[in-house]
């Protein structure tokens, strides 16, 4: 179960300042008829990523054991779309101490940064690791970088097996990767070609990883399925938990100033939600000028270094609030407390957690700072599922509402673009003649 509260994102509880009024939202109400029916005619296409909660699963399931049974170590390789869902599953849904306790112990290789690839080196063993490589493009440099070297080392090591050890998750068709996976046997997982990176989580980008882990993956679907039932039906802002959200930021943002869109959840494990987050609405929506900054905070740690600025800095801000109610463990404070911090016997940690977060909603209402808190009974599968794709919707609709594409990235491309040129890469000759134009190091400071 998911509970959103937008109570204090209303003009009724935080002024017309900073609030919304009812009216206000219920006036978008042709528009979200017509957009809804838009969406649920895009489904094949630009909104395929709605289509994944019904994908069949055996394979993925069955390969992940495969895994699960041959291997003591699971490395990911990938970046941003292929990468960040698969670390949010893994972190949000496994124990903290997985690594200590299971097998096969998860690493993830995403950035070129040779520490991390030296410090994921030494805590595996190579000949008992298998290596998933995820890559929409099957070319971006970081992905094909870092596999590059395993791969030889994988050939040192293993000689012909190698190939045991790799398995590919990529486009069905174009990219290197596949053309070398075709070449040389290996299994592969197809990405959906209608599915963009960020919106890729519950294809086999993110099943894949998460079965391996033993994340129960048809709960993850059963709770994506359950928010596309609810998506699907419900026209009425009020009743639509993604159309309520893309409203409710739109609103704050292009209405009321609020150009920052911090997400701050209540529990350790949700940390890589908020960059999967912060991913999806940043890359989705940060073009023509427009978009909001989505900015992660954990509670109570932010409360002691950013609530003062939400509270009274400048006023840019809409905070999401993520809560856990019930939770596996919990550590009871002895009763036995000295006099002048009696007040926190027989509480627990929990219960502290949670009374934090009111406290701090009842100061930010008080500073009138816009703030929704999304609660879930427990930190689940089924939960997850519903949250992944309640913010994925809401995200494919707010493309709507700013009238811009959210599904592509041709900012992102230009980088990629112009470190090929610099990487020597044929064919983007012309690209670094425009690096070199545009790129001057002429006011420099050297301290020796
Ligand atoms: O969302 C996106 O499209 C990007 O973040 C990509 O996922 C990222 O750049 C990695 O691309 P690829 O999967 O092609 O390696």
């Amino acid at each position: 179960m998911i509970r959103i509260d937008y109570t204090n994102v209303m003009a009724e509880v935080i002024g017309e300042r900073d609030g919304i009024l009812r009216e206000e939202l219920l006036s978008f109400r042709h528009f979200v008829v017509e957009t809804h029916s838009i969406i649920q005619r895009e489904k094949d296409r630009k909104f395929y990523f709605c289509k994944l909660p019904y994908q069949d699963t055996q394979e993925i399931k069955d390969y992940a054991q495969h895994i699960r049974e041959n291997f003591e170590y699971f490395v990911l390789i990938g970046i941003g779309g292929s990468s960040l869902g698969a670390k949010m599953l893994f972190e949000s849904l496994t124990d903290l101490n997985y690594n200590l306790k299971n097998s096969p112990k998860f690493f993830a290789l995403e950035n070129v940064d040779p520490a991390v690839f030296a410090s994921v080196l030494e805590q595996i063993d190579i000949k008992k690791t298998c290596f998933n490589v995820v890559t929409k493009s099957g070319s971006t440099v970081e992905t094909i970088a870092n596999f590059s070297i395993i791969l030889s080392m994988l050939k040192k090591e293993l000689g012909d097996k190698y190939k045991e050890h790799l398995v590919f998750t990529t486009d069905p068709e174009k990219g290197f990767l596949r053309k070398l996976g075709n070449q040389e046997g290996i299994k592969m997982f197809d990405i959906p070609p209608k599915v963009g990176g960020r919106f890729s989580v519950l294809s086999p980008v993110g099943l894949l990883p998460a079965a391996v882990v033993g994340i129960d993956i048809d709960e993850l679907l059963s709770g994506a399925k359950k928010m596309d039932l609810i998506c699907s039906i419900e026209e009425h802002v009020e009743h639509n938990p993604a159309y309520l959200i893309a409203l409710t930021h739109y609103i704050a943002n292009m209405r009321r100033g609020k150009t920052i869109s911090v997400m701050m959840p209540y529990a350790e494990k949700l940390s890589s939600f908020v960059d999967w987050y912060r991913q999806l609405w940043a890359e989705s929506l940060g073009k023509d000028g427009l978009g909001q900054t989505p900015v992660k905070a954990i509670g109570t740690i932010d409360q002691h270094s950013q609530i003062q600025l939400y509270r009274e800095g400048i006023r840019d801000k809409i905070i999401t609030f993520i809560q856990i109610e019930e939770t596996e463990e919990d550590f009871k404070i002895p009763e036995d407390l000295p006099e002048d911090i009696s007040y926190l016997s027989g509480h627990s940690l929990h219960e502290i957690l949670n009374k934090e977060l009111l406290g701090t909603k009842a100061a930010l209402i008080k500073s009138k700072v816009p703030n929704i808190t999304i609660s879930m009974d427990k930190l689940s599968a089924y939960n997850i599922g519903m949250m992944i794709y309640m913010y994925e919707l809401a995200t494919g609709f707010s493309g709507y509402l700013y009238k811009i594409n959210p599904f592509d990235q041709p900012a992102v491309e230009e980088g990629k673009n112009f470190t090929y040129a610099l990487m020597g890469r044929k064919g983007y000759e012309e690209k670094l003649e425009e690096f070199k134009e545009l790129y001057k190091e002429k006011y420099k400071i050297e301290i020796q």
